[in-house]
């Protein structure tokens, strides 16, 4: 059976945990492949919200199985605190979940490195969500991580210790205040939380069970354009986000790769550093965010916010080989009398569509559509979408060349139209 991939095209927070749960019916296992509590996939069943860090966004279905693949940075601390506040009890998301061997642990020491990296670097910092993040895939890369694998081993704290000392001398070089105690001591009973999981070879397991029949949903987290090959470097995630991204984090084949559905939000945003050229810095800007409801779900931040960007939007249906294109939000742009939408970028008298790889300033050139004023929250059937809507849907599908076939009208499960 193919692998299908649910993966962001923007900057993050496309709506990616709504449409895995509102699609999870459709699939067996859905799991995630990389990033790691620095996500958080908001779903809303009967109009109660829930934000899931770690847990793959199919957990609230009864018989389907969640996987936490290799790709994933874990931080048992973030973890427990999950399992405690998702509602569900805890056998039953233990009977949901299966935690690859593989995954590379998020250390106390990781979140400290992550917090003074950005303390010193000042206005050139990343905007981190200070999970850890950087730091843990840094250690992975450099063979240096702890994972999940070897919680169950009798020395595991001598291995905890070493990898500490090893933190604490980098920290050293660090004019920077912290508390190691606050962290540690959630992070070892998150450690106690881990161990009630199954921790395995998610690899064979998935291979098998697709390999007979059973369908899979992979969850990407961030998005294409927070890549660490392909966005705007270094203003970016340490993992890449990409459905290649699916094939390394979970230990799948390319040919194995079935439906890649990219998600886009009717408009655009971003939340931290870093390039954003269609960026609205102004009442327009404050509208989306405030009809949108536009603040982080990890960490409250304020998402900046600004017109769709076509050619952005291209590059990554470019990079992910994308082949259905799902619109979410397109109920917070009602009562707009007008939109505009990016179609190419402009630096003095030049017109290109690349972008370029080393963040240099440009304009966007806009194409300006008229807007719709109907509250479409309430609507189920593609063809009652108000005309301009239509018209806007029809103008992204041209530009691009792939079929946008679910619209996202609202946050709850139920607020989606499928379109043949
Ligand atoms: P993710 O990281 O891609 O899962 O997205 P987030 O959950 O961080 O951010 C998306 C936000 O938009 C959440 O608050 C969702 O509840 C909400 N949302 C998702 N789809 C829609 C939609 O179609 N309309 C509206 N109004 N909100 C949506
Ligand atoms: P989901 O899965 C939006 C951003 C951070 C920062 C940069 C690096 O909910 O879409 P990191 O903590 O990874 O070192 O931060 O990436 N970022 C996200 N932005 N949605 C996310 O996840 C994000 N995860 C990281 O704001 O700019
Ligand atoms: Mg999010």
């Amino acid at each position: 059976m193919k692998i299908d991939i649910l993966l962001g095209l923007q900057w993050g927070d496309e709506g990616k945990g709504k449409i895995v749960d509102a699609i999870s019916p459709d699939y067996d296992i859905i799991a995630r492949f990389q990033g790691g509590p620095n996500a958080g996939h908001s779903l809303e069943i009967n109009k109660k919200k829930y934000v899931l860090h770690l847990i793959p966004s199919g957990i609230f279905h009864e018989d389907k199985i969640n996987i936490i693949g290799n790709g994933v940075v874990i931080d048992p601390a973030v973890f427990k605190k999950e399992i405690e506040t998702l509602g569900l009890p805890v056998d039953k998301i233990v009977k949901r979940l299966i935690i690859s061997a593989r995954a590379n642990l998020i250390l106390p020491g990781h979140r400290i490195l992550d917090a003074a990296y950005e303390y010193t670097m000042g206005n050139t910092k990343i905007g981190s969500t200070l999970k850890g993040i950087g730091p843990a895939y840094t250690d992975k890369v450099a063979r240096k991580g702890l994972r999940a694998g070897e919680i169950l081993r009798s020395d595991f704290r001598d291995l905890y210790k070493h990898h500490l000392k090893e933190h604490l001398l980098i920290l050293k070089n660090y004019d920077f205040q912290y508390d190691l105690g606050e962290y540690e001591a959630g992070w070892f009973e998150g450690i106690e939380t881990l161990k009630k999981f199954r921790i395995v070879n998610t690899e064979y397991l998935i291979n098998d069970l697709t390999s007979g029949g059973k369908r899979m949903l992979a969850e990407g987290a961030q998005g294409t354009m927070l890549d660490v090959d392909f966005g705007s470097y270094p203003f970016v995630t340490s993992s890449n986000t990409i459905s290649a991204g699916a094939c390394t984090g979970l230990g799948i084949s390319p040919r194995k790769v079935g439906e890649v559905y990219g998600i886009f939000k009717a408009y655009c945003t971003r939340v931290g550093s870093g390039p954003f050229p269609t960026e609205l810095k102004d009442e327009t800007g404050n509208k989306l965010r405030d009809i949108g409801r536009e603040f982080g779900s990890t960490t409250g931040r304020p998402r900046r916010c600004g017109w769709l960007d076509l050619p952005a939007l291209r590059y990554a249906i470019m990079i992910n080989g994308v082949t259905r294109l799902f619109m979410t939000k397109s109920d917070v742009m009602s009562g707009f009398s007008s939109i505009k939408v990016c179609t190419s970028y402009r630096s003095g008298a030049k017109e290109f569509y690349e972008i370029p790889f080393d963040n240099t300033q440009f304009e966007p050139v806009y194409t300006e559509m008229a807007g719709w004023q109907e509250d479409i929250s309430h609507i189920r059937e593609f063809d009652k979408l108000p005309l301009n809507l239509k018209n806007y849907i029809k103008f992204i599908e041209d530009k691009t060349g792939i079929p946008v076939t679910l619209v996202s009208v609202g946050p709850d499960r139920e607020e989606t139209i499928f379109r043949a």
